[in-house]
C-alpha cells in the first residue's frame, strides 16, 4: 500500500535524508522531502518523480516556519503516514573536548536536532492522526545519545542533543501511546558513509542504510510494546 512520506533534512545529495526519500519514491510513494532551501539534488529528482516528490522549505530551529510549512502541507495532501525527523545541526566544535570546545554552541545544536524534531512532530501531528494506518514518527537519532552507553570524550553537543531527543521520544510516547493511532521511536541508523567519501571507514553508503531502515520502520509500525530505542538492526538499545 503506498504511503505518504515526510522526511526532514533531505537536501544532501550523499545524506541519509535524501536517500530515504529516493527510496521512498522508488517505492511509489508520496514523498514530503522538507529543506532549508530547494537544491539541485531535489530538482533532479522533481524531473523524474514529479507531483510524487513535494518539496518544502522550513528551519525547524523556529516554531513560525514549522507551522507555516505545515500550513503550506495540508493545502497539498490530507494525511501522513511516516515522519522521519532525520535533520540534524552540529557545532563548530563538535569535534573538541570538554576544555576546549565554545559551550555557548551547545545549546543551538540541541535547539535544532530535538526541538527542532519536536516542532516538527507537533505541527505536523494532523496530518499522522489523519492516516489511514498506524501512523509512524521515527526519530534519527545515534548511539552517541545514549547515556548508559557513553565512552566519548568530544562531540559533546551532539551527544546532548540525540540524548534529549531521546527523552522527547520518550515523553511523546507516554503522551499518544493510550490511543493506539500514531507511535513512535528513536533510532540508531548504523554507521553511515553520510559524507559520500570513499575513504570512510564506515559499511553503509547512505542509499544501503536507508533501505534497511524503511524494512525495520514498516516492521515496527505496529509495535507498541516494545522498547523505544532501537538500531537499524532491530535490536533495543539502552538510553
Ligand atoms: N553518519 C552516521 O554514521 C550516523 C550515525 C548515527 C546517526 N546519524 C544520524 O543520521 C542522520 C543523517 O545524517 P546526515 O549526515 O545525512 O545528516 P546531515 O546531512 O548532516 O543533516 C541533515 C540535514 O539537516 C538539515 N538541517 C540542519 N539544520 C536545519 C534547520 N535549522 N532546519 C532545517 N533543516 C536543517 C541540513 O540542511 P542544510 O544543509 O540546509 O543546513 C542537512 O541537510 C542525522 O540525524 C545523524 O545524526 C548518522
Amino acid at each position: 500500500m503506498s504511503q505518504n512520506v515526510m522526511v526532514t533534512g533531505a537536501g544532501k545529495k550523499v545524506g541519509l535524508g535524501f536517500n530515504l526519500v529516493l527510496r521512498y519514491l522508488e517505492r511509489g510513494d508520496t514523498v514530503v522531502a522538507t529543506v532549508h532551501k530547494m537544491n539541485d539534488g531535489l530538482a533532479e529528482l522533481q524531473k523524474t518523480y514529479k507531483d510524487k516528490l513535494i518539496v518544502l522549505t522550513m528551519d525547524i530551529k523556529d516554531s513560525k516556519s514549522v507551522e507555516a510549512a505545515a500550513a503550506e502541507l495540508r493545502n497539498k495532501i490530507d494525511h501522513l503516514d511516516l515522519i522521519v525527523n532525520n535533520a540534524v545541526s552540529v557545532s563548530p566544535d563538535c569535534d573538541k573536548g570538554f576544555f576546549d570546545a565554545n559551550l555557548d554552541y551547545i545549546a543551538r545544536t540541541v535547539d535544532i536536532t530535538a526541538v527542532g524534531a519536536m516542532r516538527v512532530i507537533k505541527a505536523f501531528f494532523p496530518l499522522l492522526k489523519k492516516s489511514g494506518m498506524t501512523a509512524l514518527i521515527m526519530n534519527i537519532s545515534s548511539e552517541a545519545g545514549s547515556i548508559s552507553k557513553c565512552y566519548r570524550t568530544a562531540q559533546i553537543d551532539y551527544g546532548m542533543a540525540k540524548a534529549a531527543l531521546n527523552m522527547a521520544t520518550m515523553n511523546i510516547w507516554n503522551t499518544i501511546k493510550d490511543e493506539h493511532k500514531v507511535n513512535i521511536f528513536c533510532v540508531h541508523p548504523g554507521w553511515i558513509r553520510t559524507d559520500g567519501r570513499e575513504d570512510n571507514p564506515a559499511p553503509l553508503s547512505s542509499y544501503e542504510a536507508a533501505g534497511i531502515l524503511q524494512e525495520l520502520f514498516e516492521s515496527r509500525r505496529e509495535d507498541f510494546e516494545g522498547h523505544r530505542f532501537i538500531t537499524n538492526e532491530g535490536e533495543d538499545y539502552p538510553f
